[in-house]
């Protein structure tokens, strides 16, 4: 397990690496109260594993993902986690947490700025929050995709994850899906076309959506927090992209904002298919 928490455990949100960009001002300790906000199957076993003296609340709508957890916290008897059945909207107003994490979950939910607004409602005053919502840029094919298989009335079942295979093999080479799937099996991508789980998520959700940089600072303008960082500004900044020959070309984009700044980045080289940030509460 220790080997499976080390490899697999890179959602991005564990606090000991990402310390210095959740909490600036703060030391680092451990002992501090966790939300895990649609939790899926391991999330929250692997964070209540590394880091024990943190107490872990997680939850999520479904059945099967909250039996497994309940399964691996009696087989690695587990003291720091407590896991319930729960819609991010009915969370406790009066359970506050330091660190509210909810990673790939709020662009499934029916409402995600009801359930933005409420995971920063459960987060202390001086808490803060490690998002991670989907992001338009590398992900527009499989949009195209998605709305191609509902024309065919491709169900989550193994039938419609067999035909979702066939017909990818059908794709014109130029498909514009190629960006995320390619994406998908590099080394250090998701592998999320490797499983049957992850090929219903990919392409046969029933709810999911993509945000543009500026849907997403329209969505945390409304709820309550603030914009603290990105977990990784190579996505968001032009870096690797300098116009040596074009030095107006440079200064133009130096003086654009932050948001144009990473709008730029991603529409002109698109490799981001989610965007993962914190979030600081305003009060
Ligand atoms: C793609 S999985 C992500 C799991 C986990 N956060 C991770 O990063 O590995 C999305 C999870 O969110 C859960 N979920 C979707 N809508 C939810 C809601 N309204 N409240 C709680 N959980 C929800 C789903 O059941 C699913 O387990």
């Amino acid at each position: 397990m220790d080997e499976k928490i080390k490899n697999n455990y890179n959602q991005g949100s564990a606090m000991d690496l990402l310390w210095k960009k959740i909490f600036p001002e703060k030391e680092y300790y451990e002992n501090i109260d966790v939300l895990i906000a649609g939790c899926g199957t391991n999330q929250a076993v692997y964070h209540a594993m590394k880091f024990p003296n943190s107490k872990n609340y997680a939850i999520d709508l479904s059945d099967s993902s909250i039996n497994h957890v309940k399964k691996m916290i009696i087989k690695f008897n587990i003291k720091n986690l407590e896991v319930e059945k729960k819609d991010i909207v009915d969370l406790d107003k009066n359970k506050k947490f330091d660190y509210t994490v909810s990673t790939g979950v709020i662009h499934h939910t029916k409402n995600p700025q009801k359930s933005l607004n409420k995971l920063v409602s459960v987060t202390k005053n001086d808490g803060a929050l490690f998002i991670m919502v989907y992001a338009i840029y590398l992900r527009q094919g499989i949009y195209y995709l998605q709305d191609a298989f509902k024309y065919l009335g491709l169900k989550p079942n193994k039938k419609g994850v067999d035909l979702v295979r066939n017909l990818i093999r059908l794709l014109p080479q130029d498909h514009y899906s190629f960006n995320y799937i390619n994406s998908a099996k590099r080394a250090g991508g998701t592998k999320d076309l490797t499983y049957y789980a992850g090929i219903v998520d990919t392409f046969l959700n029933a709810r999911d959506i993509a945000y543009d940089v500026y849907e997403l600072k329209k969505m945390i303008e409304k709820s309550g927090a603030f914009f603290q960082c990105w977990q990784n500004n190579n996505y968001y900044y032009r870096d690797l992209i300098n116009f040596s020959k074009e030095p107006k070309l440079n200064e133009q984009y130096e003086n654009l904002g932050p948001w144009a700044k990473a709008d730029f980045t991603q529409k002109f080289s698109p490799n981001s298919g989610k965007f993962s940030f914190i979030l600081r509460k305003k009060f």
